[in-house]
């Protein structure tokens, strides 16, 4: 009776633990029976990739081959159901290309485009692309697959470093030209980043309405026809274009002003009044004592001729000039006006220009009506669709595609989304939960101090009393250590300082350590027993250090037989650990 109680509750436990982790986590394939017969769901749940219809390229990229392998497996990192395969992108550092070739075309004309799949980079996504095409019917040889391969649709994340967007490409074929030229979108939404799976969803409607969503909620939305900045280039080219073949003439007059004719020289006076930076300060005055009649420099009457003087070699000989002494305290010689800024000044004169009577204005080649123009008012009526390829660069491998759905039906997408992407991203969000990476170090609450303890009204007054001994003990053991600290690194002044306290742990040193060996050696006395002094009496007199020998050996004995049981014991029991 009791046992099968007992067996209940834990069978209730462990079933209940269980289902909080979800119910089953057995990989269940959906029913694509449910399906348009025109919608493609691939959900890689294949032995192997050959079985899978999915073909690897062996085309080249330039000079680069596709070298990045691809394989089938099931994500072990953050795991979702078990067992449920991805298609995933096996190389480091490496071009990858693999394409299916649809069983048939995908029309989308005059209906709603829906693409939808799950990517999940298990060791995060640092640089690569993840991006899906959709190919060109017919698709020809998928072994030949590559960058050059035509598509109507790019759509997916393509990230690295800071430069990070879910790209939303359209094709678009101009009929005059038969040229295809890729309509970006302009303002792409940013991918996710996380290790877990994320799911992509485009839709574009028949209205041309688009929407972005990740997660299943809108990241994007607008419409391609009547956002005219939505794609880059312009979905539609401009109706006129600049003639290039149009040339200025040479004798069109594009300057319009001219220099006035009938000027053709400054003004009267001009230079001297406007154009000069400085000019005579008009009201300096000559210091009365001024004198001009004496040079301010004289040569010196008291310079003579040198000697090596050679009148013919050198000229003839002038004395050095220095100033007049009569000059020292007044001015002589001719008196010059100071120079100051000239309040009038304007600068160089320049010819006046007037308005250019023959002007022509300026030059623009013409207009001419663009030959390329057309209307695209219906970029959701794709060609037909062939196939869908992965073709990647990608830094980051073990990156995971799943459930890639392509359909016209927004329903379809949102139910397939609800089944499988919604119950896997709850098994990965509890797995995560459970694998959370730890913080090193876990903050740790303090000690209860013994404020906490004897605050505590729970705690007996014997814990309390305990604690208090304990504290006190600790108290005295940290200072002792302390002190002894101190000490070592400077004994004199330690010393002085702390006379008494030295004295005082002297003592207890002293008192403990004689406390520890007489207890040492009543311990020894207990376990060797009283030496025995049965003969001593008798041989004292005569031989007292003969007996004194015998006694020792008597003891070494007795210690090498207790050493011995003690190995053979301590043999005994490695013996028996080993
Ligand atoms: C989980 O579900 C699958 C498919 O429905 C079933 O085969 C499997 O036995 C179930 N596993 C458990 C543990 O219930
Ligand atoms: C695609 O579908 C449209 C509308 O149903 C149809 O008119 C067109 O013929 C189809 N194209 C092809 C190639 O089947
Ligand atoms: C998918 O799930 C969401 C959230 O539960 C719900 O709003 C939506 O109607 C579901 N879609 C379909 C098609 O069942
Ligand atoms: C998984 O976790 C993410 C992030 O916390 C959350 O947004 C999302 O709703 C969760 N998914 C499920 C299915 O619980």
């Amino acid at each position: 009776m009791k046992l099968s109680v007992l067996v209940a509750i834990a069978f209730s436990i462990c079933s209940g633990s269980a289902s909080s982790l979800g119910e089953n986590t057995s990989f269940i394939k959906f029913d694509t029976s449910r399906l348009e017969s025109s919608s493609f769901l691939e959900q890689f749940d294949y032995n192997s990739l050959e079985e899978s219809g999915w073909k690897v390229s062996q085309a080249k990229k330039g000079d680069e081959s596709y070298v990045g392998q691809w394989s089938l497996e099931s994500s072990s990192v953050y795991p979702g159901f078990h067992d449920d395969m991805g298609l995933v992108m096996k190389t480091p550092a490496a071009h990858h290309a693999i394409s299916y070739r649809l069983a048939e075309p995908f029309n989308n004309t005059g209906r709603d485009l829906v693409l939808q799949y799950e990517i999940k980079p298990e060791k995060g996504m640092n640089c690569g692309g993840t991006y899906i095409k959709l190919l060109d019917y017919p698709v020809a040889d998928e072994s030949q697959f590559n960058n050059e391969t035509p598509y109507q649709i790019m759509f997916g994340p393509d990230k690295c470093g800071a430069s990070n967007k879910v790209h939303f490409i359209v094709k678009r074929e101009n009929p005059n030209t038969h040229v295809s030229e890729e309509k970006h979108m302009t303002f792409p939404p940013l991918s996710r980043t996380g290790k877990l799976t994320t799911l992509y969803t485009l839709i574009l409607k028949n209205t041309q309405d688009y929407e972005i969503r990740i997660n299943g909620k809108v990241a994007k939305a607008g419409n391609l026809v009547s956002d005219l900045g939505a794609l880059s280039p312009p979905l539609n080219p401009s109706k006129d274009i600049i003639d290039v073949t149009d040339f200025q003439p040479s004798d069109w007059d594009d300057n319009e002003f001219i220099p006035d004719p009938e000027v053709t020289s400054p003004p009267e006076g001009y230079r001297e009044k406007y154009a000069s930076t400085d000019i005579d300060d008009p009201n300096a005055v000559k210091p009365d004592d001024w004198d001009e009649s004496e040079p301010e420099y004289i040569p010196n009457p008291a310079a003579t001729i040198p000697e090596e003087w050679d009148v013919e070699e050198d000229g003839e000989w002038e004395a050095p000039l220095i100033r007049n002494p009569v000059c020292v305290s007044q001015g002589c010689g001719p008196w010059i006006r100071p120079r100051i800024p000239n309040p009038d000044y304007l600068g160089p004169w320049i010819r006046p220009m007037i308005p250019n009577p023959n002007y022509m204005g300026e030059w623009q080649p013409r207009s001419i009506p663009n030959v390329h123009y057309f209307e695209d008012s219906r970029p959701s009526d794709l060609k037909l669709i062939g196939g869908l390829g992965f073709e990647l660069w990608s830094m980051d491998n073990n990156v995971f595609f799943d459930n890639i759905y392509l359909g016209h039906s927004i329903e379809e997408a949102e139910i397939i989304g609800n089944e499988t992407f919604v119950p896997k991203s709850a098994l990965e969000n509890a797995s995560l939960e459970k694998n959370r990476p730890r913080a090193k170090n876990e903050p740790v609450p303090p000690p209860r101090s013994f404020e906490d303890l004897y605050n505590d009204d729970s705690v007996s007054t014997w814990t309390q009393f305990v604690a208090f001994i304990k504290a006190c003990v600790l108290k005295t053991i940290l200072e002792a250590v302390d002190f002894y600290a101190e000490f070592m690194s400077n004994p004199v002044p330690t010393l002085m300082h702390h006379p008494f306290k030295f004295v005082g742990y002297c003592i207890a040193f002293l008192f403990t350590f004689t406390i520890v060996f007489g207890t040492l050696s009543t311990v020894m006395f207990i376990i060797n027993g009283p030496p025995t002094f049965d003969e001593v009496p008798q041989t004292k007199d005569e031989t007292n250090g003969d007996i004194r020998s015998d006694e020792k050996e008597e003891k070494e004995i007795i210690v090498n037989r207790i050493g011995n049981t003690g190995s053979s014991r301590f043999k005994e029991s490695t013996r028996r650990r080993t």
